[in-house]
């Protein structure tokens, strides 16, 4: 029996009426990202202290696996100067504890459900077994939730705790992990569901690149805030227990107007005058960066050394990065190139006013340098184009009050919308109408076009690319290691929820 979306949704619970949009957020009729203003004053900047997100010990390990066991929980946060935030996190922290990985050995991560909704754990990046990677109908329920919640057939549905396996047997990278719960991703992610999945390997440690202190994971994105300082955010049920989705004028995707690294507003960071490795994240719902230092420091004011999929061949210099949503670039910042004493802002060119800010470096010791300035960082084996063996089109469109579609139909989890063999490789062409960050589950792909020839931002190995309004780009990808169910979808979050997302199944 097939299902409509409408249908699925009724059954769970949610309505899923798209009302007609407002005329202000609509750009050419297609709802555009809007800012969310806080009902409260907003933080100074540069006054917090850039926080460093504590790895996670596992609670035993064994020859071959990592054993780790988190609770998904309500807690309070101390986000803002003047007092708490309920959040819900991993542990009861956010971002959620990072997870540190090294190739080849596998890590068994068992989640307790102690929120009051369902969850679905997915590692964004990770090449995972399908019962693992966090389908969107795979909920893990709170212990005592009592009914079913999907019509979805193939569903593997667990109550209070579930175990997922990460094989690791791909490249060193900068993943990460956050909740994937089928119409209510947006809400949950704003809330606190997300941390950092950092694998490593011996070749990359060889590289002698900056570490320990001078190693750090940056988690950017934008929240808003209640007048008791909680998260604000417009759902239409703020329990995310019932009718999923956002007020009207919000489908175009929420942007905060607090901007947050690792969970602090525009923090500072005190660093020494050397080389530094940033692991940068977007991990906001709809909004993109394009980071800049200020002052400038010329064309290799970032050397971008990875991209989502891990170290690129050669290290890259940019005067400036656009990242959208979940992608990741891995950067070398050298402050030598500042006197002691300097203040250099990280900045977003994208935006003016306070979301034109990010965070800010202090430059305030001497130290010798220790580590190298790479010039050759890995082997990559492209897939070779010519042996791929079909070409599908993808068309991501905004159809009026049907919403967010993918050649013009809605995420169901009982359609099939392409059915890769294993091992085969193929092309796939991602049209767009609007700006989307296309994200594909399982694989990491290499980009053949992007409206034209590749971007700046789209060398080595992607598994997430921004699109702007009417762009295409040609993606080579392989299915490789597993047969089974996987989504592909828009990362603007309120885009996934609003339906822009498919199915593949590698057969
Ligand atoms: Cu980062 Cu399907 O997600
Ligand atoms: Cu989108």
């Amino acid at each position: 029996m097939k299902l409509s979306r409408r249908e699925v949704l009724r059954l769970a619970g949610s309505a899923g009426v798209l009302l007609p949009l407002s005329e202000s957020a609509c750009l050419h009729g297609r709802p555009q990202a809007k800012l969310l203003e806080s009902r409260l004053p907003l933080p100074k900047p540069f006054e917090a202290t850039l926080p460093i997100v504590p790895v996670l010990k596992p609670a035993r390990t064994d020859a071959a696996v990592d054993y780790y066991e988190v609770s998904v929980r309500q807690a309070s946060a101390r986000i803002l100067p003047g007092g708490n935030t309920a959040i819900w996190g991993y542990n009861g922290t956010f971002p959620g504890p990072t997870i540190e990985a090294r190739r080849g050995r596998r890590v068994s991560l068992r989640l307790r459900n102690e929120l009051p909704v369902p969850i679905v754990n997915h590692l964004h990046g990770g090449h995972t077994a399908p019962e693992s990677d966090g389908y969107p109908t795979d909920f893990l329920l709170p212990k005592d939730y009592g009914a079913l919640l999907t019509s979805d057939p193939r569903a593997r549905v667990k109550w209070g705790e579930r175990e997922y396996v990460y094989a690791n047997e791909q490249r060193a990278a900068t993943l990460w992990y956050h909740d994937h719960r089928m119409d209510f991703t947006a809400p949950q992610v704003w809330r606190g569901l997300a941390g950092f999945y950092i694998l490593r390997d011996d070749q990359e440690a060889q590289l002698r690149l900056p570490s320990g202190d001078k190693e750090i994971p940056l988690m950017i994105c934008d929240r808003s805030f209640d007048a008791d300082g909680s998260f604000l955010y417009p759902s239409l049920d703020p329990s995310l227990r019932g009718q999923a989705g956002v007020t009207t004028d919000y489908m175009g995707g929420v942007l905060g107007d607090v901007i947050l690294v690792n969970g602090a507003p525009w923090p500072k960071l005190e660093v020494a005058n050397t080389r530094y490795r940033f692991r940068i994240l977007n991990a906001s719902n709809a909004r993109r960066y394009e980071l800049a230092l200020e002052p400038a420091a010329g064309a290799g004011s970032f050397v971008q050394i990875g991209s989502d999929g891990g170290l690129l061949e050669v290290p890259i210099g940019h005067r400036s990065i656009r990242i959208a949503p979940a992608e990741r670039f891995d950067v070398l910042v050298n402050f030598s190139r500042y006197r002691t004493g300097s203040q250099v802002v990280l900045v977003n060119r994208l935006a003016g006013g306070r979301q034109g800010e990010v965070m800010r470096f202090d430059v305030v010791r001497q130290e010798r340098e220790e580590s190298r300035a790479p010039y050759a960082l890995s082997r990559i084996d492209f897939h070779d184009a010519a042996s791929a063996i079909s070409t599908r089109v993808f068309d991501f469109s905004y159809r009026g009050t049907g919403g967010w579609l993918i050649n013009r139909k809605p995420y169901d989890p009982a359609r099939m919308d392409a059915q890769p063999k294993l091992d085969s490789t193929e092309i796939w062409r991602l049209q767009t109408d609007f700006n989307h960050p296309l994200h594909v589950h399982l694989v990491h792909f290499q980009v053949l076009s992007h409206s034209g020839r590749p971007g700046p931002y789209d060398a080595g190995w992607k598994d997430t690319i921004d699109l702007g309004p009417g762009q295409a780009a040609d993606i080579l990808v392989r299915f490789s290691g597993y047969r089974g169910r996987y989504v592909f979808h828009c990362h603007n979050l309120e885009h996934e929820d609003m339906a822009m997302m498919g199915n593949f199944e590698v057969i």
